[in-house]
């Protein structure tokens, strides 16, 4: 025995691999086959669970009570202690249905099928100062209220209902499921509701060369003016979601106290640009999200085909397999950036989070798959007293789902506890500044309140309290307008559209300068209208020039630029005509600064 078996293991380690081979597929040929599918099907479910980050397991042994919410803000703020921790929602726990647990069917459900309530909006058009059209979509709380007799009201000037301006995300529109299902909800609570729509969604063509990006806040500022001078008593709420967030904390940044807004939320905000296009570009299923919204953005260029193929690069647009391959081929070019990146970097909110003014709630999930976690700026919301951050483990992409049937949304009820909290509280923001009437100041506002901006021939520049004297801006106005209308012969290829830069200070936060504000109004009337005269390219190239030097401390600019402008006046006696002229010193202009100051579209350079 004792023998057999020595000389059996010395037999064995021998040919150690050969025998165990064989022994391993004897006995691997000897198992029945559905094992072996059985356990493959189980390494994929393994595989899938990890891959769609499902956490129904997690949720099961911790009895499907949720995780708490995290809410980050200044130890000293009383936007916390007199609104937030009023909010029950913010400070219970969020569980996700129990059937959608995972980010990315809730983010995927949420958009093919979202079970949105029925709503039926009260479509105003809303007329842009720079000629843009776009949807105001409007649900009153008399809509909802299932009393009939009211439909055909409108709401009274006086009323103090408040009103909350939604924004919606990228290539979304008020018939988007999270927008129906906030809508009604906060209508449902009492008061009205108003969809501010992107341009050239929501069914409304595109009647200017200007079209939105996430970092466009002219309409919302238009907007929330107009509803302030329309409903002078209501209270405007304002939420953005997703990159409407964004454009909406960048607007709050950029404007500060100077916003007649008495309270905002962020819901599922990208917050930092770059980063979200280099997050969104690195994993398999990140990069599906990446197609789709691709395919989104490509819909929205083909159906303003003809605009985007004149401004833009056509076939880079068709041919364009990510976000940031649109960006690169239409934002970039309609918007004037030089590249994707300068365009994340411009207009990413988080660098405007600090400036915000009024009561701010931001919520975000930390397991959004298309807006990271990396980019939440948790100590800019803690160093800025009128923010609260409030971040959930779970939620996906402004899913939030809750309840075994999945019909509600988390955030919405969060954002209008928060609201209401902040209604009744004596926290709501006041606009500090004096009003500016969204219509005169585009129309009527001018340079001669202030000092004008003279150029010497060496090339300084001096203010000047009494510049009425120089010229009058309303009459060269109108002469330019006569002008135009006799002579409308330029071409389309030659226009020019103007948008409002993101450092153009706003006048009130330096009350002292206000005419810089006006300056910049007039000349983008004058650049609108076309130019004249001589005087009129000086004027403009003067206090745009200017206007540079205030913002960027940078004075060689103006040394720059006068150079340039002496080197085309020049030229100007040869074959150029004013608008050629004009384009090449703003040409210049946006070249010395184009970054920081304005964006200019130039066509016939
Ligand atoms: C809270 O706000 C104050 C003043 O706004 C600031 O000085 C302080 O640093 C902030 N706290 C934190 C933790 O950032
Ligand atoms: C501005 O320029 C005009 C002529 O170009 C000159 O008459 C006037 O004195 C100047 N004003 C100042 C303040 O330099
Ligand atoms: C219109 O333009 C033509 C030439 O382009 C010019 O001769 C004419 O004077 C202009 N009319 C007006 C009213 O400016």
């Amino acid at each position: 025995m004792h023998t057999f078996s020595a000389m059996y293991c010395s037999e064995a380690i021998a040919e150690t691999p050969a025998v165990a081979y064989k022994l391993f597929f004897k006995a691997a040929i000897a198992i029945p086959i559905w094992h072996y599918l059985l356990g493959m099907l189980l390494l994929c479910m393994g595989f899938l669970y990890n891959l769609l980050e499902l956490h129904f397991f997690h949720d099961l042994f911790t009895g499907f009570r949720g995780s708490p919410v995290l809410l980050t803000y200044n130890s000293s703020s009383d936007l916390y202690r007199g609104v937030v921790s009023k909010c029950r929602t913010l400070h219970g726990r969020y569980l996700a249905t129990p059937w959608l647990s995972s980010p990315h069917i809730q983010t995927s459900f949420l958009n093919f099928f979202g079970k949105p309530p029925r709503v039926s909006y009260k479509r105003q058009l809303f007329h842009a100062s720079d000629g843009g059209t776009f949807a105001l979509d409007w649900l009153r709380h008399f809509d909802v209220s299932g009393v009939t007799t009211h439909r055909y009201r409108d709401i009274c000037k006086d009323d103090t209902t408040p009103i909350v301006v939604m924004i919606p995300g990228l290539t979304s529109d008020s018939a988007s499921p999270y927008m129906k299902h906030l809508a009604f909800n906060t209508a449902k609570h009492g008061w009205n509701v108003v969809v501010s729509n992107h341009r050239g969604l929501g069914g409304v063509s595109v009647t200017t060369d200007c079209f939105y990006n996430a970092g466009w806040t002219g309409d919302v500022r238009e907007v929330i003016k107009y509803l302030h001078h329309e409903y002078p008593e209501a209270p405007l709420f304002v939420v953005g979601t997703s990159i409407g967030a964004n454009i909406l904390v960048k607007y709050l940044g950029e404007d500060g106290e100077n916003v007649p807004v008495a309270g905002a939320a962020a819901v599922s905000s990208p917050w930092d640009l770059l980063i979200g296009s280099r997050f969104i570009s690195r994993r398999l299923l990140q990069k599906l999200y990446d197609r789709a919204l691709t395919i989104g953005l490509q819909g929205y260029a083909q159906l303003h085909k003809s605009r985007y193929s004149r401004l833009a690069n056509w076939e880079g647009i068709e041919k364009s397999r990510t976000i940031r391959d649109f960006d690169t081929h239409a934002t970039c070019l309609v918007g004037n950036y030089e590249s994707a990146d300068t365009y994340y970097r411009h207009s990413s909110s988080c660098s405007f989070v600090q400036r915000v003014s009024v009561p701010l709630l931001c919520i975000s999930a930390l397991d959004d798959p298309v807006c990271t976690r990396e980019a939440i700026p948790f100590d800019e919301c803690r160093a800025n007293k009128n923010t609260v951050l409030a971040i959930t483990q779970h939620g996906g992409h402004l899913a939030f789902f809750e309840g075994i049937a999945g019909s509600s949304l988390w955030w919405v009820r969060a954002v209008n506890e928060f609201f209401e909290a902040l209604h009744s509280s004596p926290f709501m923001h006041k606009q500090k500044a004096q009003n500016i009437d969204p219509h005169s100041a585009v129309m009527q506002s001018s340079v001669d309140q202030g000092p004008y901006i003279n150029v010497t021939d060496d090339g300084m520049v001096a203010a000047t309290d009494n510049g009425r004297s120089d010229v009058d801006v309303e009459e060269l106005f109108k002469e330019k307008k006569d002008h135009d209308q006799n002579n409308r012969t330029v071409s389309a290829g030659e226009e020019h559209v103007f948008t409002s830069g993101v450092n153009l200070s706003p006048a009130v936060r330096n009350p002292g300068k206000s005419w810089e504000f006006q300056g910049h109004e007039y000349c983008r009337k004058v650049l609108i209208s076309g130019f004249t005269t001589k005087q009129d390219v000086n004027m403009v190239a003067c206090l745009y020039s200017h206007h540079i030097d205030l913002a960027s401390g940078w004075c060689s600019t103006w040394f720059h630029l006068q150079k340039e402008v002496q080197k085309s006046l020049a030229r100007k006696d040869t074959k150029m005509t004013d608008h050629h002229f004009v384009s090449q010193i703003l040409y210049r202009i946006t070249h010395l600064q184009r970054r920081k100051i304005l964006y200019v579209k130039y066509w016939d350079i």
